[in-house]
């Protein structure tokens, strides 16, 4: 079958809403930090599936697990019963994130995390309001979308006839200052914010959710002032902080959490992607008095707790543990962002590069100056990487996506950083067409 027919065929039977395309990559294997499609070509990720396979794909010591966990047990209800392979889970997941008295949720996506610490935050206070940020994204459930401020997610809540009660408050972007302040010369206006729309609605909030490095947004980590004054304003009226690590979370940013660069302790946690290695399970992870806020039994789901993807989870965690991978992102991290920052002498597309961990987000720009985003040109590099054999995504339309496998060999980073550097270099000197524009199509327009 040629790519188009097959091409073809997925748009045919796949429902639109449930995808989105960026290069037609179809992949047959990969191996830790490299891919292979059906005609053999290699690409090196710098996505990890969406920030997904933090372990590298097919790591074989995860295989091994799954292998020997299929073979024993691949199933038996967690929600009626119990199975070891989820407790296990839950006294490591309480441990890494170290919220205080822990009580854990397993689930099977971030979307149903994240739907789940709003419902479980709600039912704590019984209070009215979510405070969310504009640009964020918590996932497709009713829920997770209500609270989700990207434009996507506010066009489907607006169609279903769902608005209200949630309010998007601006993210601390310093690049991109909401109030027009520069980096370092501001009052932090964005935290006043917060204290004056909480004084508005005379604390009738339930919860605020935030990503403490927004991902979908853009890759933009809040600045360190920021969290810590947050958690001071939010305890003043006893609101709980809902911190979404779906994408951050699991050693991505260089610590376990993204939330722990700010040394605050949230009330509840959210995990997904990365947790299962490739399967699907996701945690909340909250303090036990708002764990225990909902009725026996009112969120759970069938599947949850599954036995082989519980024990998967484990070995992620216990891998990254004993490969000091956390520590290796930040190293790596630091190594990129280094060589990026040192192609912007060279490259006027790149306003800015940013990040922590192997979490970096390149922004390119049509004028450094304005900071006017450069959409277009930013797909057209999405689209020469591919050619070139790397894989990179863009989020909030001008910002490529740099999340590499925790575990990827160091020559293999640095030759993606390469063949990215020729991609932007191509783009810059016209030799791209303007046709592939139309074809990454990643998050809708911009
Ligand atoms: C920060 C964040 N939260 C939640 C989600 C939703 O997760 P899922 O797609 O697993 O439902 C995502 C997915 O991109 C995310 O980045």
């Amino acid at each position: 079958m040629s790519l188009d027919t097959f091409i073809e065929e997925y748009h045919r039977v796949f429902s639109r809403s449930s995808r989105t395309e960026y290069v037609p990559t179809v992949i047959k294997e990969a191996y830790n930090s490299v891919v292979i499609d059906v005609y053999g070509r290699r690409y090196i990720d710098f996505s990890s599936s969406a920030s997904v396979v933090n372990t590298g794909y097919n790591n074989p010591k995860i295989l091994d697990v799954v292998e020997k966990q299929l073979r024993k047990l691949i199933h038996y209800t967690h929600i009626y019963g119990f199975n070891e392979p989820a407790l296990k889970l839950a006294r490591k997941l309480i441990s890494i994130t170290g919220v205080v008295n822990g009580k854990v949720i397993l689930g099977l996506s971030g979307s149903d995390a994240n739907e789940g610490a709003l419902f479980l935050s709600k039912a704590y206070n019984r209070r009215t309001y979510l405070l969310s940020y504009v640009n964020s994204f918590h996932g497709c459930t009713l829920m997770a979308a209500k609270a989700s401020g990207i434009d996507l997610s506010r066009r489907v809540v607006r169609l279903l006839g769902e608005e209200g009660k949630t309010i998007f408050l601006p993210y601390p972007d310093c690049y991109r200052c909401p109030f027009g302040y520069t980096r370092g010369g501001c009052r932090l206006r964005c935290i006043e914010i917060v204290e004056e729309k909480i004084d508005e609605l005379n604390g009738d909030v339930y919860g605020l959710i935030i990503e403490p490095i927004q991902g979908d947004g853009g890759i933009i980590p809040a600045p360190e002032e920021y969290i810590s004054e947050l958690q001071r304003i939010l305890n003043k009226w006893s609101i709980p902080l809902i911190v979404d690590e779906v994408q951050t979370g699991v050693g991505r940013t260089g610590r376990w959490l993204a939330i722990q660069h700010y040394g605050v302790n949230p009330d509840i946690v959210t995990l997904g992607k990365a947790l299962g290695g490739g399967l699907p399970i996701s945690a909340i992870i909250g303090r036990s008095n708002i764990m225990e806020s909902l009725p026996d039994f009112s969120y759970s789901f069938t599947l949850s707790g599954n036995p082989v993807a519980s024990a998967v989870a484990l070995a992620v965690i216990e891998y990254i543990e004993e490969n000091n991978l956390v520590e290796r992102a930040r190293i790596l991290g630091e190594h990129v962002v280094n060589e990026l920052k040192g192609l912007m002498k060279e490259h006027e597309l790149i306003g800015d590069v940013r990040g922590k961990g192997l979490m970096i987000g390149v922004d390119l720009v049509k004028n450094r100056e304005t900071r006017e985003r450069a959409v277009a040109e930013a797909k057209k590099v999405v689209w020469r990487s591919f050619e070139l054999g790397l894989i990179v995504f863009s989020v909030s339309g001008n910002i490529l996506r740099i999340q590499p496998p925790l575990t990827i060999e160091e020559e293999i980073l640095d030759e993606g950083v390469r063949i990215l550097e020729k991609a932007i270099d191509d783009v810059e000197k016209g030799r791209v067409r303007d046709d592939v524009v139309k074809m990454v199509k990643g998050w809708g327009d911009y």
